[in-house]
């Protein structure tokens, strides 16, 4: 027999996202053919001048480590693009480079919290939030977001009800995964009054924040006020606005003293995020934003085909998302959980997609599909769907 394991590392389950694609593969085996909706990941390439670089940089060598805190040249480059992009005012010295936000959030978790301590996590939410809380000893407290006119929105008064002595910090995380809402100023505004009153950390996860559709505008939480930004950490990456999944390259935005200590604690995490990509990234924030804006131009088509297809299906309701590459509409309540209606789907009609309910109890009855697929795709997929559940009019 072996020796015992952690308590808090057994206090994690796994993801549904992985769980429900192993489903799909078993199915696949049999010769099912399925249309995937399950998984947030672009597919498209990186922009050709980042694979170009990359290349470089193996060819010159650039393969040795990194200082924690990431390469100098690209911390510049991407202050340089937070400034023009989303107006954030900070130095190449707040910015700490690591192994996706993935890394980033496991850094700002261990460098924000003690055990027993308290974090508000906004639901309908990304569940690694909660199980990187509970790594480190903390308790995820899930605190449900509003709806208006069929959208979740803030609710600044659950949130202020939610506040006990332990608690540390809110996550809040625009573009919002799963919900496909960019907040207003308004909210965010919102969550920051709380978090002033109780003196809370702000942090705000944005890797979604350059695919934001027509009519919205990502908002930082960093750029309210001074003393916002003075409690506030985002948490960022390549993966989504860049394509740039596996490359596993993000970035962290802090005060200079909790940015000090990210980069002290990521020396004992990762030591670096993979130097070749360090290189190939300047390339992203300097010559890539043709190719960005590319992308997103295709995301809008998909969205618009997506949320219009699911709205012919009877008692499906789909706001069009404003960010993000998701859909997530509501399903009737008389049709049960949506862990069910999701199994249903993936072994009736042979899509995959996400159950609201693995994002919190708020949203039970909700389904979430990934858009970062071809429109073919998503011709394909709604017309199962419409099959499976009978259409409109
Ligand atoms: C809201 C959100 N945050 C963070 C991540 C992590 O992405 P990465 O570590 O690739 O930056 C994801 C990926 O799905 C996500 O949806």
């Amino acid at each position: 027999m072996s020796p015992p394991l952690s308590k808090f590392g057994q206090s994690v389950g796994g993801s549904t996202v992985v769980g429900m694609r192993r489903q799909a593969d078993a199915l696949e085996a049999k010769g099912m053919r399925v249309v995937d909706f399950g998984i947030g990941e672009p597919d498209f390439e990186a922009p050709p001048p980042v694979r170009e670089a990359a290349i470089k940089a193996v060819r010159d060598g650039k393969g040795n480590y990194i200082d924690p805190r990431g390469l100098v040249e690209l911390r510049e480059a991407i202050a340089e693009f937070e400034a023009g992009q989303h107006g954030l005012a900070i130095s190449p010295d707040q910015i700490v480079v690591t192994p996706g936000s993935y890394g980033g959030l496991t850094l700002i978790t261990r460098a924000l919290l003690d055990p027993g301590n308290d974090v508000l996590v906004i639901e309908p939410c990304w569940g690694p939030y909660k199980a990187m809380v509970k790594l480190t000893g903390a308790n995820p407290v899930g605190v449900p977001m509003g709806t208006r006119q069929g959208r979740f929105v803030i609710d600044g008064a659950r949130l202020e009800a939610a506040v006990t002595a332990k608690t540390r910090a809110i996550v809040v995380n625009t573009p919002w995964n799963p919900t496909g809402r960019v907040l207003l100023a308004e909210e965010l505004a919102a969550v920051a009054k709380v978090a002033e009153r109780h003196d809370l950390w702000i942090v705000a996860d944005e890797v979604y924040s350059e695919l934001v559709y027509a009519n919205a505008t990502h908002v930082s939480a960093a750029t309210l006020c001074a003393d916002i930004a003075a409690r506030t950490v985002i948490a960022t990456s390549l993966s989504k606005s860049f394509a740039m999944t596996g490359w596993r390259l993000g970035y962290c935005i802090a005060p200079p003293e909790l940015a000090e200590l990210l980069a002290r604690l990521n020396q004992y995490a990762s030591r670096c995020a993979t130097s070749i990509v360090q290189y190939a990234a300047v390339a992203a924030f300097r010559d890539s934003a043709s190719y960005v804006a590319e992308m997103r131009h295709e995301y809008e088509l998909r969205r618009n085909a997506i949320a219009d297809g699911l709205n012919r299906i009877v008692g499906v309701e789909c706001p069009l998302p404003e960010g993000t590459f998701y859909a997530f509409p509501q399903i009737p309540k008389a049709w049960g959980d949506s862990k069910n209606v999701a199994d249903d789907l993936l072994k009736k009609a042979g899509v995959l997609l996400t159950p609201g309910s693995s994002y919190g109890p708020t949203s039970r009855h909700h389904l979430r599909l990934s858009f970062a697929t071809s429109l073919e795709t998503i011709e394909n997929g709604i017309a199962r769907l419409q099959e499976a559940l009978p259409p409109r009019g």
